[in-house]
């Protein structure tokens, strides 16, 4: 598996699955390749039609209806921006079209799909991670409970939008989790399942791996800003901005990383028979004792990936294409000392209820080193562009310093003209001097 075969000429035509803003990056970066490859995109937004990829209206799970568009078009490579079509084995489908996929065949978003699949391959492996059971039943799992002591982690076990980790800090909660998973269905078929493990604490970090079966490549680092408010308070959303490099993983981190997790990571997998071919996106807990996996995912990270791809010199086509044919060993992503700095234009209410159709007005002409990428956006039936979603845009900034990438990037989400739009102020304060 992954053996270096003969790279293929790189494909004329892309199209890239999703709708967000780390789909709207993906198409930017690969607009960019020497290749320039006729771009589609499924579902797509109006971000990516900017770019020039034709946005055809396959939702993203609709996995029939994509690799019959992929047919249709005859698309010679398609990239996989999100989780659930990965894990209802979308790049499997496309396989057996004879259409080259980037992203893992559904035995590799498992990883992601099912977090008991990766709690037993981490174990099995000796990967750090927390010490965890499995329930199905509540009597025992209840009975776990009081026996580990709370603080203590409920997950449920399949996808659930990334709701579906519960952080404890009684048992009372604890219990009401589990039987709200395990009785009450709270998280449908995911939740029938449910992990309990030992509460970390730490600071967190985060790799993006590129893998192609025991081939992998590290990205750039960056660290995500998960909760809603200023100083990490309130709700966790999907990510309300990100910065590369994130200096809290020093080299002598990413080190340990790669060693005790990264490689055992990549070579377990193997070993599992699985010839993973796609992103490796691995979230840790910097504990006292160490760096330890709180998680898989199998796709790349949103926002993260808008932070990460403007600071790789090399072709991102070409990284994908030779990730997807066993041909990533010795390729140089030259990645760029300059920094950059992501900060996500929110509709005000997210991630609880939110307005959605305001009209947006765009700043022009955008300095040279700023991107707004589009995540929740639409064009209305008068041609405005308008707000539908919880993050609206992500405005990315690339300088010769963090403080520089803020500054761009912050001077332009104030140009950015819609009523309801909300923002953190802190991207990257902890790195930044403190008088932001
Ligand atoms: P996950 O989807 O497994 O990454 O969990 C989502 C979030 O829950 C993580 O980003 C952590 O903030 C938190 N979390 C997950 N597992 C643990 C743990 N064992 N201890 C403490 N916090 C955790
Ligand atoms: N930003 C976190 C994620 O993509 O899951």
């Amino acid at each position: 598996m992954a053996e270096p075969d003969v790279l293929p000429p790189l494909p004329s035509s892309v199209l890239v699955v999703g709708s967000g803003g780390r789909e709207h990056a993906l198409v930017k970066a690969i607009a960019q390749s020497p290749r320039a490859p006729r771009l589609l995109a499924a579902p797509g937004n109006p971000g990516m039609a900017m770019e020039g990829a034709l946005c055809r209206a396959v939702a993203a799970d609709d996995i029939t209806g994509l690799v019959e568009l992929a047919r249709e078009e005859q698309i010679e490579f398609v990239v996989v921006g999100p989780e659930v079509p990965l894990a209802l084995g979308l790049v499997d489908q496309l396989a057996q079209a004879g259409i080259p996929a980037f992203g893992p065949k559904a035995d590799g978003g498992e990883l992601e799909a099912s977090k008991i699949r990766t709690k037993r391959l981490l174990q099995k492996y000796g990967i750090p991670t927390a010490p965890a059971a499995e329930f199905d039943e509540v009597a025992p799992a209840l009975a776990y409970l009081r026996e580990r002591g709370a603080p203590i982690v409920i997950k449920a076990d399949g996808l659930a939008a990334g709701k579906g980790v519960i952080v404890a800090g009684d048992l009372g909660e604890a219990e009401t989790a589990v039987r709200d998973m395990l009785e009450g269905n709270k998280f449908g078929a995911s939740g029938s399942r449910v992990l309990i493990e030992d509460c970390l604490t730490g600071d967190e970090t985060s790799l993006l791996v590129i893998v192609s079966g025991r081939d992998y490549l590290i990205l750039p680092t960056s660290q995500d800003h998960k909760r809603i408010g200023e100083g990490d308070t309130g709700p966790n959303t999907g990510g309300m901005g990100t910065y590369s490099p994130a200096d809290i993983v020093t080299p002598e981190l990413w080190h340990q990383i790669e060693q005790e997790i990264v490689r055992p990571s990549v070579e377990g997998i193997a070993d599992e028979g699985i010839d993973f071919r796609g992103t490796l996106f691995i979230g840790i807990m910097l504990t006292a004792e160490g760096p330890s996996v709180l998680e898989y995912n199998t796709r790349l990270g949103d926002p993260e990936t808008q932070v990460v791809l403007p600071r790789l010199g090399c072709d991102v086509l070409e990284l994908l294409w030779r990730a997807t044919h066993g041909c990533l060993r010795g390729f140089d992503l030259q990645v760029s000392t300059r920094s950059a700095l992501c900060v996500v234009i929110a509709s005000a209410g997210y991630p609880g209820a939110y307005a959605q159709g305001d009209v947006i007005g765009l700043p022009e002409p955008l300095p040279a080193n700023v991107a707004v990428i589009h995540a929740g956006t639409r064009c209305d039936d008068q041609g405005r562009l308008v707000t539908a979603g919880g993050r609206v845009l992500g405005v990315t900034a690339l300088a010769d310093s963090l403080q520089e990438a803020a500054d761009a990037a912050y001077a332009t989400c104030e140009r950015i003209e819609c009523v309801a739009k909300t923002y953190r102020r802190d991207i990257g304060a902890r790195q930044l001097r403190p008088a932001r």
